[in-house]
């Protein structure tokens, strides 16, 4: 049986004003108060941040950045820096999700800077990884994957990280409501602990979180979490409702 605890994170992506985020947190953080043996956390916009540290103070639920920017300070307007993460409370920062390498552009040295920031600042990454539906059925799931965790860890390697989380987040199963069947998801997990064992080591690479992403809800939860490379779950969609979380927290709960 697994020794790492399940940890589930909502990735609220650019959902929710600070209005919004205060009413759903203060909702969740009693919907959740009694689920023992699984770790959860959010990740809220950045302007609701502030206030859900405040929310979540003396409680278990970690707080995660969605993205940073990989310099301590300077002129890059619009930009985050892990320092100002930490500041505000966050533990946790999502880094490589596929919105941000399809929609912003990023590529994997840059992804790569990112996580050494994090890592510097003492910041756990979630670093993303996952196919297109055109690489899936080109037979690259593999290359893709072991590509983006060698090139996103490139400048870490060595330092020792148990602390890291992945999430495996197949493309073409975030947000259309197309999950991954817990086979499939599970045979890339198991491919994906296989290899972290190459780069960091088998001790890291067994202690190492891979979450899975891409549409999971309250009512596949369950069989996801039963496969045993499955350590948890990033959450998008359902994250938003604090019920339907809670059930996904309550079901990874061993
Ligand atoms: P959905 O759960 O909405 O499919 O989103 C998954 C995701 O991108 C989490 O980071």
């Amino acid at each position: 049986m697994s020794e790492r605890t399940p940890f589930i994170v909502g990735n609220w992506k650019m959902y929710k004003t600070v209005m919004e985020a205060r009413e759903a947190l203060t909702l969740l953080r009693v919907a959740v108060r009694d689920v023992n043996g699984v770790d959860c956390g959010v990740a809220p916009p950045f302007p609701a941040l502030d206030v859900c540290a405040d929310i979540l103070a003396g409680s278990h639920i970690a707080l995660a950045g969605q993205n940073l920017y990989p310099e301590d300070e300077g002129a890059f307007t619009g930009e985050v820096s892990a320092p100002m993460l930490k500041a505000v409370g966050a533990t946790h920062v999502i880094l490589g999700h596929s919105e941000r390498r399809h929609l912003f552009g990023e590529d994997d040295a840059l992804i790569a800077r990112k996580v050494k920031a994090a890592v510097d600042r003492e910041l756990v990454p979630i670093l993303c990884v996952g196919e297109t539906q055109e690489q899936r059925e080109a037979d690259e799931t593999v290359a893709v994957v072991t590509t983006q965790l060698s090139r996103g860890l490139a400048e870490v390697k060595g330092a020792g990280l148990p602390n890291l989380v992945v999430a495996y987040e197949p493309v073409w199963a975030i947000g259309t409501g197309l999950s991954a069947t817990p086979g499939q998801a599970q045979h890339v997990h198991a491919l994906i602990r296989d290899f972290l064992g190459d780069l960091l080591g088998p001790t890291n690479a067994a202690q190492i979180r891979i979450q899975y992403g891409g549409s999971v809800k309250p009512d596949n939860a369950a069989e996801l979490f039963a496969e045993p490379d499955i350590d948890g779950a990033l959450v998008g969609g359902a994250s938003l409702d604090p019920d339907s979380f809670a059930a996904i927290v309550e079901a990874a709960a061993r």
